[in-house]
């Protein structure tokens, strides 16, 4: 039977405005999933009146910072109760391996909200140090409603980074879900629903970006964006919020340098870069998809790394077995094909895969692929290409290594490996990006900021940093004498 999802706005499940839905597909099976209500401009409207609503009155604005973040906490600590429920739907939505999901995805996003429902009460502004005819102080207050339009490669991770601070310091929420991935948010919602969390303070419009995404980033009673996805869309963001000079925050694309120097751990960096770049089929933002490897090390290191890469077990993601499982959509297999084929063109050469994958099944799968002589000028080395596909590039020393590895223009992640203490710390300082990941790569923690420089956006995720996107800063200035008052002496 297939199942049906509304649109969730002012604490109702509600179809849409027009009666329009759309199909959500499995894409290692192609079976439907689920179909799901279609949010237009109208319901957008419906969905932003609703949070502002919550936020202005009701139980929401009323609520104490301590017991707002019991309740999300007590959200948290169900939907552990039903994490493996929502690791098999996300699966089934956007092909990630069970494993992923359940081990990794599910664990990171609940780890997240715990971590934002213990700083809902530590939100504070300071007294300022002025002198003693005068006393200054500031207050940390939400800004109303928070938009979120998120992607498809981690729908409910990446939601929870902009829900759980923004919930913690007091706002409310509208959520657009991409349009392949539109269920597991809606599943998520009905936990914090059962919850208890009051009407209004989150809501979700499923739809597509145009006519769902764009209504959302220019509404005039939105107060702040959050978005994150591909560049070219970050871009139409920030022209819709530019209507009404909203904040926006973006976390874009990103074409990672992975640089493995010949005093690393040969092991360690093999195992790192592979999940670096194969973790859920390379649909990550930060994925190690230009590989730097030291000339002196290089048949060592590429040895090793070939002979694991070919053991990666494609299949289907419900398969506890499964390693990599189907790309998104056909429209992101082609892509990837696409990518493949201009390497060559431009003089590549494919060491392994390079192809599709059709023993794995009927789904959109591709074979995890290593490109051999890329250099950094080519579009397989500049370009996000978003799927399990490693541009392979030589370098001499320290200096080169750095050069090639700037020269982007992203700067989102970054990998080195070396047991050089010194030169770890000089690539650390060196590279331009928004994190250096030093003998790992793609791991993430709540505590610990996570965003870009450069065109892979603005703006910090996790940590106490992702909580100055949420609140506004207000000074109130007391006058304790009436010594300057009289300015005019009238
Ligand atoms: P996208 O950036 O277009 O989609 C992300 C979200 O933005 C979705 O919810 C989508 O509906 C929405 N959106 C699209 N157009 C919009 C508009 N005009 N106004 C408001 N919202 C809009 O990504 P897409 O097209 O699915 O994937 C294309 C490429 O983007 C990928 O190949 C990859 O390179 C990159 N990407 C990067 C992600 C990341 O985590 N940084 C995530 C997803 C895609
Ligand atoms: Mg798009």
């Amino acid at each position: 039977m297939t199942k049906n999802y509304k649109l969730f706005i002012g604490g109702k499940w509600v179809e849409s405005v027009t009666g329009k839905t759309f199909n959500s597909y499995n894409p290692a099976t192609g079976e439907l999933n689920g179909v799901v209500a279609e949010a237009n401009k109208e319901d957008v409207d419906l969905a932003v009146k609703a949070a502002r609503k919550a936020f202005e009155s009701g139980p929401w604005a009323e609520m104490s910072p301590s017991d707002r973040g019991r309740l999300l906490y007590r959200a948290a600590q169900a939907l552990w109760q039903k994490a493996d429920m929502l690791a098999e739907v996300e699966s089934r939505d956007n092909g990630l391996p069970i494993n992923e999901t359940k081990f990794i995805a599910m664990p990171a996003m609940i780890d997240g909200l715990e971590f934002y429902a213990g700083l809902a009460n530590k939100i504070q502004g300071e007294t300022l140090s002025s002198p003693g005819n005068r006393l200054n102080y500031t207050l940390k207050e939400p800004l109303g409603v928070v938009a979120a339009i998120v992607p498809w490669n981690f729908p409910l991770m990446l939601t929870m980074w902009k829900l759980a601070p923004a919930l913690a310091a007091g706002n409310t929420i509208v959520i657009k879900p991409a349009e392949q991935t539109p269920i597991s948010i809606l599943e998520m919602v009905k936990v914090f629903q059962e919850a208890g969390i009051p009407d209004g303070v989150i809501n979700v419009v499923p739809g597509y970006g145009p006519t769902a995404g764009q209504p959302l980033a220019e509404h005039p009673d939105v107060d702040k964006v959050a978005f994150t996805g591909s560049t070219a869309t970050g871009r139409l963001i920030m022209q819709a919020a530019s209507k009404n000079l909203r904040p926006v925050s973006l976390e874009l694309g990103g074409k990672s340098p992975n640089i493995i120097f010949d005093d690393a751990n040969i092991e360690d960096a093999v195992n790192g870069s592979m999940f670096g770049i194969y973790f859920a089929q390379g649909q990550v933002c930060a994925a190690g998809s230009r590989m730097f490897v030291q000339e002196s090390v290089y048949d060592k290191f590429m040895d090793a790394f070939v002979k694991k890469v070919q053991n990666i077990r494609v299949g289907n993601p419900l398969d506890p077995t499964t390693q990599m499982g189907p790309q998104v959509s056909g429209e992101q297999l082609a892509r990837i094909e696409s990518y493949v084929a201009s390497g060559l063109e431009e003089g590549a050469n494919v060491l392994i895969g390079g192809k599709r994958n059709k023993d794995a099944g009927n789904g959109h799968f591709y074979t995890p692929t290593i490109l051999e002589n890329v250099t950094n000028q080519m579009k397989v080395a500049r370009e996000e290409i978003f799927g399990p596909v490693l541009s392979v590039i030589r370098f001499k020393d320290e200096e080169d290594a750095l050069r090639k590895a700037n020269d982007t223009i992203y700067g989102l992640a970054s990998g080195v490996w070396t047991n050089d203490i010194k030169r770890a710390h000089r690539m650390a300082k060196g590279i331009k990006a928004g994190t250096v990941y030093i003998n790992t790569f793609s791991m993430l923690d709540s505590t610990a900021p996570f965003g870009g420089t450069k065109q892979s956006g603005f703006g910090r995720e996790l940590g106490m940093q992702a909580l100055d996107m949420y609140t506004e800063t207000k000074h109130v200035w007391v006058d304790l004498s009436r010594e300057h008052l009289n300015w005019y002496g009238v």
